[in-house]
């Protein structure tokens, strides 16, 4: 094969690689994370019910440029490679992130986070939206075992992973946004146990 049509196939594959799916459920599409997104980001993130119960290291108050900043240098780069940064879009408003699931490879000791518009809360939006993400990393991905955390108190986070087949195996001290949360709870999700729960 001549050389130029090998760089031209490399390029693809690496992009095919590097690219996000896009995933459907019933009530929701998840389209992967771009800078065309950061306003609506910062809109519905800059909200201390939604910040509070996340790690420290998110800035509050939340600057101005919170979300084009978070997306540019913390998310594009690594989008496809060791991250997985999804939007999530409600079908009857297409055009505008309500939310995000955020994977990663390297567990910190969890591999997920995620948030939601406040109006938005106690749809069940959350639960559906990790399922297909939960799919992904499992049979495209490669993970065997997933691991998530959520502030003892987060209620909500809590019965998003009660509701998805996690196993609770522990609470360690942690750092949130609001000093009053002091731990987390530690969930596991192995992959066998995902494809029972799924069945
Ligand atoms: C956590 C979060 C994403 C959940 O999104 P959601 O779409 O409202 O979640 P769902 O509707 O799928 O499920 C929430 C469940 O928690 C329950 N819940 C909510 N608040 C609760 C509370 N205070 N006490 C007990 N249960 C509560 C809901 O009733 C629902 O359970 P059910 O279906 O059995 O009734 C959303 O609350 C959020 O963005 N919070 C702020 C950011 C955050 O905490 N991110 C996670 C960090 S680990």
């Amino acid at each position: 094969m001549p050389d130029v049509d090998r760089r031209q196939l490399a390029a693809l594959s690496f992009k095919a690689m590097s690219e996000i799916p896009t995933l459907e459920t019933k009530r929701l599409i998840l389209r992967e994370a771009t800078e065309a997104h950061a306003s609506d980001w910062q809109k519905h993130f800059d909200d201390y019910e939604v910040i509070r119960n996340l790690s420290h290291f998110v800035p509050w108050p939340y600057p101005e440029d919170g979300a084009l900043s978070f997306l540019k240098n913390l998310v594009i780069p690594n989008q496809g490679k060791d991250r997985w940064v999804w939007g999530i879009f409600l079908k009857e408003n297409p055009n505008e992130l309500i939310g995000c699931v955020d994977l990663w490879r390297q567990g910190k000791p969890e591999n997920r986070g995620f948030w939601l518009s406040r109006k938005h809360w106690g749809k069940g939006y959350m639960t559906e939206a990790v399922e297909p993400v939960t799919d992904y990393a499992f049979n495209e991905l490669g993970f065997s075992v997933l691991c998530f955390a959520n502030a003892v108190g987060n209620a909500a986070s809590r019965r998003v992973k009660e509701k998805t087949g996690c196993r609770l195996i522990g609470v360690e001290p942690a750092k949130f946004v609001d000093p009053k949360l002091t731990e987390h709870e530690v969930w596991e999700l192995k992959k066998e146990d995902w494809l029972k729960f799924r069945a």
